[in-house]
């Protein structure tokens, strides 16, 4: 019996790509943080869009351009459903999570912050909530200060309520499930404390989607950006989810068609959220995909599939301690289904390599959070992240190969 409720094997069996071998094995999937598998539903809708209603949206009065708009504007409308937006006015599509941050760094930050401003950036971050903040605080006279964490790999909380009250904050960003340590971060906790001392919270959800059930008006948060092939969905198409009105108070983050109102070489006024923010020909069939990947996380359910993970997770984690040598980086209370670790026999690019030779996929290297491993004190770690669709058969590859490992090196 697999732990967690979900019905694993006929969940497994809707992704193609997991019917494979790698060198001569069944493949064990566990690169879930860089980007989950895609269940078959995601993989016909985008294909039936090609098919059937190629057209560009919100341009054409023929037939196949209406429906293709109307899939379009219906999957905005089941993510504003999804994460508990007030309105779908509020989610703006985007190419992903990175994209979504840099347009709330750019428009939000750039015409809001000046000199003496701070938004404080926790040191788990992903260097896409970090470096947008850091190029408009080149350009504002801002300053971008790191919130500390725990060795446990928790945020702060204390120092960040010190900080508030000292002033000076105009935005909190942090990721609401941390992609090298799982720690699942306090996102309410961390939006009080901010709005207590009129500052926005800005969230990176791009782990959260496919490990917790995302209610943006629960969190209070002012800025959730999403992408959608972390969580089932299509590569390339993501959603930054913003308060109405701040979205409406926003210049746009890029120009041109599709975003405007009227256009003269006078002056250009632009359309209203959210198409102010979405210049040029969209990803209509990503989005589409996007909804259907929704469809397969409420079908399967969200709770369920997190429940799951973690307990593969907390299996691996007692499986991999058994082994002289191996740390385990991160160790919140609260966490996801993920699993970093280093060996001191060998670097983490020596261990994928090898655990590739044993159809093993995990992720090895920084993380795209150099900050935190310099926190770790490591140059990289070994990644292992959980879907739906993993086993615990998965997680005794996965020992099995870190043994070899051991043996190759040790
Ligand atoms: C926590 C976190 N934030 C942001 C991103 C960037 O997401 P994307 O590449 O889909 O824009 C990632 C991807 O690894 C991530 O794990």
């Amino acid at each position: 019996m697999e732990p967690g409720t979900l019905d694993v094997s006929s969940t497994r069996a809707e992704f193609p790509a997991l019917h494979q071998s790698v060198s001569g094995v069944p493949l064990t999937y566990l690169d879930n943080a860089a980007t989950t598998q895609k269940p078959q539903s995601v993989i016909d809708s985008v294909d039936e869009f090609y098919e059937q209603d190629n057209a560009n949206v919100h341009r054409g009065v023929h037939q196949l351009s209406q429906r293709a708009t109307k899939a379009y504007e219906d999957a905005r409308a089941a993510l504003a459903n999804w994460i508990g937006a007030a309105s779908d006015a509020e989610v703006v599509f985007t190419k992903g999570c990175t994209e979504g941050l840099n347009l709330v760094a750019a428009s939000w930050g750039g015409s809001n912050l000046q000199g003496n401003d701070t938004v404080l950036v926790s040191t788990m971050e992903h260097h896409s909530n970090i470096v947008p903040w850091q190029m408009t605080a080149e350009r504002t006279g801002a300053k971008v200060e790191p919130i500390p964490i725990t060795d446990a790999v928790e945020l702060d909380l204390e120092w960040l309520a010190a900080r508030l009250a000292k002033g000076g904050v105009k935005a909190v960003a942090v990721k609401s499930v941390c992609n090298v340590s799982g720690t699942v971060n306090p996102i309410k906790e961390v939006a009080r404390l901010a709005h207590e001392h009129g500052a926005l919270i800005v969230v990176d959800a791009a782990q959260g989607l496919a490990h917790q059930k995302v209610s943006v008006q629960d969190w209070d948060a002012d800025f959730v950006a999403f992408t959608a092939h972390k969580a089932y969905g299509p590569m390339g198409i993501g959603a930054l989810y913003g308060r109405k009105a701040l979205l409406e108070n926003m210049p746009p983050y890029q120009t041109g068609g599709g975003m405007v109102r009227g256009v003269t070489f006078e002056k250009t006024n632009f359309a209203e959220p959210p198409e102010r923010f979405e210049a040029g020909t969209p990803n209509v069939a990503g989005a589409i995909g996007f909804a259907t990947a929704i469809d397969f996380l409420e079908r399967v359910g969200v709770e369920a599939m997190a429940r799951h993970e973690n307990c593969l997770a907390k299996l691996a984690e007692e499986r991999l301690s058994e082994i002289p040598g191996l740390k385990i980086h991160g160790k919140a209370k609260h966490k996801a289904g993920i699993v970093s670790f280093t060996m001191t026999e060998a670097h983490p690019h020596d261990v994928g390599t090898v655990l590739d030779q044993y159809g093993v996929a995990v992720r090895t290297g920084h993380h795209c959070c150099m900050p935190l491993m310099a926190r770790l004190g490591v140059p990289a770690t070994t990644r292992a992240s959980f879907a739906c669709y993993n086993n615990t058969t998965d997680v005794e590859n996965l020992f099995n190969a870190v043994i070899k490992v051991k043996e190759l090196f040790g």
